[in-house]
């Protein structure tokens, strides 16, 4: 595969959505394109299914829900990140599978290698490069998110025992695959974040074309 397909996750409040924020605009300050991009969500069928998803008002069974983040899913790989990594471009999506095996996986406890299968037949196989985890505590994660407004989420509202699990999930998955993770301490400020993340992803930038 051309491009580099860079994947951030984390709990509530990980502040890794500015952190994508941030990565693509150094990578465009040298002249490259990077495609950037959320899950669930990221085509307009996508963002349909987003909508449906994160809207306080639904209560889809846990079954439902992770059929959709599969939907999603599927959806914007076929139309968007295929086509944008065969083209050689660097690729940043906010959440990808990881996050269906930690939120419908350990929140939900929907069967982890059901998940996996499902995650393998809508991504067509496709896996990161490279997943960046932005951990913390969840109670932190919780209290910044709480702090701004308009920002909870359906999933969001889920108690702390369920975000607690999340976060052991990812950690776990950090553990068993350490060449695609790098886990970073997110309780720390936004800018050393940022000095963090660019020390790991720049020296792998001359895969990437454009
Ligand atoms: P969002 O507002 O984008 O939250 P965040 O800033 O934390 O990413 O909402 C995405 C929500 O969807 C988030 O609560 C995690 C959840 N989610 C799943 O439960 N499973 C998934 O597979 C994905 C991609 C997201």
């Amino acid at each position: 595969m051309p491009g580099l397909f860079v994947t951030f996750e984390g709990g509530e409040g990980s502040g890794k959505s500015t952190q994508v924020a941030r990565l693509a605009a150094r990578l465009r300050a040298l002249g490259m394109d990077p495609l950037v991009t959320r899950e669930p969500g990221g085509t307009a069928v996508a963002e349909g299914i987003r909508a449906l998803l994160l809207d306080p008002e639904r209560r889809p069974v846990p079954l439902a829900e992770a059929l959709l983040m599969e939907a999603s899913r599927a959806q914007l790989v076929a139309t968007v990140l295929r086509p944008a990594l065969d083209a050689g471009r660097i690729c940043l999506c906010d959440r990808y599978a990881d996050s269906t095996l930690a939120y419908q996986g350990a929140g939900r406890g929907i069967d982890r290698a059901q998940l996996a299968q499902w995650n393998t037949a809508a991504t067509e196989g496709l896996s990161p490069d490279l997943t960046l985890l932005f951990d913390v505590e969840p109670s932190l994660g919780l209290r910044r998110r709480g702090d701004a407004p308009g920002a909870t989420n359906r999933l969001d509202r889920e108690p702390l025992e369920f975000h607690e699990r999340v976060r052991a999930c990812y950690l776990e998955l950090a553990r068993s695959q350490p060449e695609r993770w790098v886990v970073f301490d997110a309780s720390l400020g936004t800018d050393e974040l940022e000095a963090q993340v660019w020390e790991t992803l720049s020296p792998r930038l001359s895969r990437t074309r454009v």
